[in-house]
């Protein structure tokens, strides 16, 4: 069996838990796990821009004693006319693993129908399961454990980011609020799944309007930009309505005594964020981002353990 990471909730509760430990152990000791000695080589392919997942993982399979090859789509035939059912088949005759950040999540789910290795997804347009896999550790770092734990995501609630916290939070124990405007609210769909999942792990899960009500005593405060990747020209006002949703100090003031605050970055400075908060002393961001690093190479380890050919 192959196992593939697609959404955070591919992961049940005590298989995230141990891929949280191993990175854990990685983030002391990088170089401890090899399991892509040889070198066995790993396929990383964007369709989309980025900085800390594309490296992240180049750094991060080299370190696995790996291979990385790292491919913008656009050199590929991708966008003229190979289907990514044949691509999967012909990357899994090469490669031990493919890491794909793309657009629709079809276009993923061909690729791991076909493929004869691991597929992760690197951020599609509905989920971000990498992300809140370093989210979760950096959670665990500062608190302890996650179960249990309060989390209000504030912002867009219908993109990626939202509902992988959703999927994940609930996974982890966690009691999370999801904010944002009426019209950009999460996937009903996915509120019901990571409802499911929360009466197994003694989570919770809501969706508000308010913002204020949303990090009302929270241990992290969440958000993300009002203008995910692709929706630049969707003709919709990404500012106005998000407004009131701006993680600043006030509305910092009616979060927990201890609260942290996470943003996946790239920020835009002055929207979702301010730079008093994402610059102060709450802030978790920047080892946040680190840990997209421990956290991914500990995945790969996972999924290749996990994994018969
Ligand atoms: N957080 C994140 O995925 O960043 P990149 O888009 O730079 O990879
Ligand atoms: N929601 C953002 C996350 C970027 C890491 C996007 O999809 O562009």
């Amino acid at each position: 069996m192959i196992r593939h990471f697609l959404r955070d909730d591919d992961l049940t509760p005590a298989e995230q838990s141990a891929v949280l430990d191993i990175a854990a152990r990685m983030k002391t000791d990088r170089f401890a796990y090899q399991p892509l000695a040889g070198p066995r080589s790993v396929a990383v392919l964007f369709d989309k821009q980025s900085l800390r997942t594309r490296i992240s993982f180049d750094v991060g399979i080299a370190e696995l004693g790996g291979h990385p090859l790292v491919v913008d789509t656009q050199v590929t035939h991708f966008g003229r006319g190979e289907t990514l059912g044949d691509a999967g088949r012909v990357l899994s005759r090469y490669v031990a693993a493919i890491v794909l950040r793309t657009h629709g999540d079809d276009r993923i789910a061909e690729v791991a129908a076909h493929a004869g290795v691991p597929v992760v997804n690197a951020l599609t347009d509905d989920y971000h399961p990498c992300q809140l896999l370093a989210d979760l550790l950096t959670v665990r770092e500062r608190f302890g454990a996650t179960q249990g734990r309060t989390l209000a995501y504030v912002g867009d609630a219908a993109n990626n980011m939202a509902h992988s916290y959703l999927l994940a939070g609930a996974t982890a124990g966690m009691h999370v609020r999801i904010a944002g405007p009426v019209g950009f609210h999460p996937d009903p769909e996915i509120v019901a799944r990571a409802e499911k999942i929360a009466t197994g792990t003694g989570a919770s899960v809501r969706v508000l309007v308010d913002p204020v009500d949303a990090v009302r005593g929270v241990d992290v405060v969440a958000t993300d930009t009002w203008t995910s990747m692709g929706q630049e020209d969707d003709g919709l006002d990404r500012i106005t309505p998000f407004l009131p949703y701006q993680v600043n100090d006030g509305l910092l003031a009616h979060a927990g005594p201890e609260a942290i605050v996470l943003h996946c970055l790239p920020a835009h400075r002055g929207e979702e964020i301010t730079d008093e908060v994402l610059d102060g002393p709450r802030s978790a961001v920047f080892d946040q981002a680190e840990n997209r690093l421990h956290a991914q190479k500990a995945l790969l380890t996972f999924l290749l353990e996990a994994s018969t050919p």
